[in-house]
Parts: C-alpha cells; sequence; structure tokens
C-alpha cells in the first residue's frame, strides 16, 4: 500500500466513483474508503458496500467498529471476496453517531480494546492492518497519552499508523468543529516517528499545499490529505508528481479526465445507477481555474435533469469548453 501521498477516509465523499476519478488524476496515490461499519459487513449487502473497481489500487478500507468479533467476521466477509491492499481502523472520527456505537475516537480511552479489534482483524486478514487516530481526546491530550496509545498499537502488531494531528474534543463540538477547533500539532507527530522509527507514521490534517506536504515528508513517512483533495482533486495530480515522481506537476488533462468519467459514468447509468453519485465528486475539478463556478452550474443543472445520462455530462463539458 502506497502511503506516502494518500487520499483520507471521508464519509459522504471517497466512494468507490469519487475514488475512481482521484485515480484518473493520480494514478499512484494511496486511496482510502469511507468509514463502513462492521456491523453493515456482517448483516448488509456487503457486495454493495465493498465492491471496487481494480484500477482503484491501492486502495484501503476503513473499518468503524469496537466488537472484536464483529470486526473478525467482516474480515473474513472482505477476505473472501474484496481484495483490498488494507484494513484501517477508524479511532479517530469524534461524531455522537459514532460514539453511541462505542467507536471512533473514543476508542483512544480503552487502547487494550483496540489492541483487541487489530488482533481480531490480523486473525482474518493477512495484508497491513493500521489505524487511523487522534492526538488525543478531550482531557487526555499530552503527549504521553499519545505515545502510550501508539506503543499498544505496536503491541499488537500494529505497523501502520495514520495522526490527525488534533486532539478530539468529544463534548460539546460538532465533527466538523472537531475538525478545525482543536489546534493542529504537527509536532506530536514528529516526535512520535522520532520516538517509534520502525513505526510508519503517516501526518494527516491540514496538508493543504505542496510545499507544506514536501516539508512535512522530511519528517513523517507520509502525508494523508482530507478536505483539500476533494474540494480540489488536480491538487492530486500536482502532489504526486512532486512527492512521487519528482517531476513538475502536470497541467492536468481536466477535459480528458471527463470524457473518462462521462465513460465510467455510462456503466453505472446502465446498470441503474444515477449519473449524479458520479458527478457529485467532479464539482472541484476546475477548482482555482477561470470558469469554475460555471462548471460547478452546468454539473448542478446536469444532475437535476431527468434521465440524465452519460451524453449529459458530455454536453456539459461542450456547453463549458464553448463558453471558455
Ligand atoms: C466530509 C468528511 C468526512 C469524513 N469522514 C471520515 C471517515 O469516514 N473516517 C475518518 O477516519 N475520518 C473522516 N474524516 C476526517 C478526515 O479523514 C481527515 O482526518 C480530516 O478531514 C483532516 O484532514 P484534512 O485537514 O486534510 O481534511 C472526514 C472528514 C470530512 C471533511
Amino acid at each position: 500500500m502506497q502511503r506516502r501521498v494518500c487520499v483520507a477516509p471521508m464519509m459522504d465523499c471517497t466512494d468507490r466513483h469519487c475514488r475512481y476519478f482521484h485515480r484518473l488524476l493520480a494514478p499512484k496515490v494511496g486511496l482510502y474508503t469511507e468509514m463502513i461499519t462492521a456491523r453493515a459487513i456482517v448483516h448488509g449487502d456487503p457486495e454493495r458496500l465493498l465492491a471496487f473497481a481494480p484500477v482503484e489500487h491501492p486502495v484501503a478500507l476503513q473499518l468503524g467498529g469496537s466488537e472484536p468479533e464483529f470486526l473478525r467476521r467482516a474480515a473474513a466477509i472482505v477476505r473472501a471476496g474484496f481484495p483490498y491492499d488494507e484494513l484501517n481502523l477508524n479511532v479517530g472520527c469524534p461524531s455522537d453517531r459514532v460514539q453511541s456505537g462505542r467507536f471512533g475516537a473514543c476508542l483512544m480511552a480503552d487502547p487494550e480494546l483496540v489492541a483487541d479489534c487489530l488482533r481480531a482483524l490480523a486473525a482474518e486478514w493477512d495484508g497491513p492492518v493500521t489505524v487511523k487516530c487522534r492526538i488525543g481526546i478531550d482531557a487526555q491530550d499530552d503527549y504521553g497519552f499519545l505515545a502510550a496509545f501508539v506503543g499498544t498499537m505496536a503491541a499488537a502488531g500494529c505497523r501502520v499508523v495514520i495522526v490527525h494531528a488534533r486532539k478530539a474534543i468529544l463534548q460539546g463540538l460538532s465533527p466538523k468543529e472537531n475538525r478545525s477547533i482543536p489546534p493542529l500539532r504537527y509536532d506530536r507527530v514528529h516526535r512520535l516517528k522520532r520516538d517509534f522509527p520502525d513505526l510508519e507514521i503517516i501526518l494527516n490534517g491540514g496538508v493543504d499545499s505542496i510545499d507544506k506536504a514536501e516539508h512535512e515528508l522530511n519528517r513523517v513517512d507520509g502525508v494523508m490529505i482530507g478536505r483539500k483533495a476533494y474540494a480540489d482533486p488536480c491538487f492530486l495530480a500536482g502532489l504526486q508528481a512532486r512527492c512521487l515522481d519528482g517531476a513538475t506537476p502536470p497541467v492536468p488533462d481536466r477535459a480528458g479526465v471527463v470524457r473518462k468519467m462521462a465513460a465510467y459514468a455510462a456503466t453505472h447509468v446502465a446498470g441503474g445507477g444515477r449519473l449524479q453519485q458520479v458527478t457529485r465528486h467532479m464539482h472541484g475539478l476546475y477548482a482555482g481555474q477561470p470558469g469554475a463556478a460555471r462548471w460547478r452550474r452546468y454539473l448542478a443543472e446536469a444532475a437535476a435533469c431527468r434521465d440524465a445520462d452519460a451524453d449529459t455530462l458530455l454536453r456539459s463539458l461542450e456547453l463549458f469548453e464553448a463558453a471558455a
């Protein structure tokens, strides 16, 4: 699994259509699914939840859960039919819904339980089992707490820890506020890398420029990008060029990507899906370019069309190019 540059798991964002789109722009970056709960996999429709296109590799599945037995059963289902490159356990999400299920960030308070969860996953899964966590929760926010948590993960066999470099405040802040209000503490993640040199430590949170990514890559093993990648997906092309290929960022062939997405959408619509499920991830394609707002409007109009299909998307591109 390539994690030196990777895209963060984001609910309602990094579904398979989004990942396909990101893959066209950046063939090498690591991709993560949105969080899928172990219970949903065990009780629900694994094909609908887990299927992905081979071109998405390297791609990791992020799981939510805190019941080792459910996680074990989920891992067995994944192993039997869905060749992901990694299983990642979410120990960073602060939403109420997630806390009431007793998983996500609140699990940082119970490292032994997280270790049991990792061992349960590893019992059914030969590939890497990784963790995504915060630097702390509520008042448990000193470096010692983080180091003890990571030490317990390492003792359970985990070799890769992805750290969102801000603590989670479990009461009183919404998940959105929890992604901006607690300050970023990259220094904590750097120290973690120094103290656990054998672990692969991936830094997440606020990496929104290529320069910042390059700077951080001197201190940690990888950077994980969330909101910037979704809002401005061409950023991934530049990031891959500079940080993975050692090359000058290319001028992305945006129109070419739209044409490839139209071919992809044609298959999706032919299978009974809706165009909007694919195009909703493409609003940021022209971010920072002249006509960015116009592109978003064309996509919104196309999605509102009854019976919108891949040709609707191609017509949006024609209109966009004609007005440029
Ligand atoms: C819309 C949205 C959904 C998210 N869903 C998840 C999720 O399912 N699992 C998870 O571990 N983190 C989730 N996150 C947090 C991101 O993975 C990431 O840790 C956070 O956005 C900070 O990185 P950034 O500053 O690069 O965006 C989500 C973030 C956003 C914006």
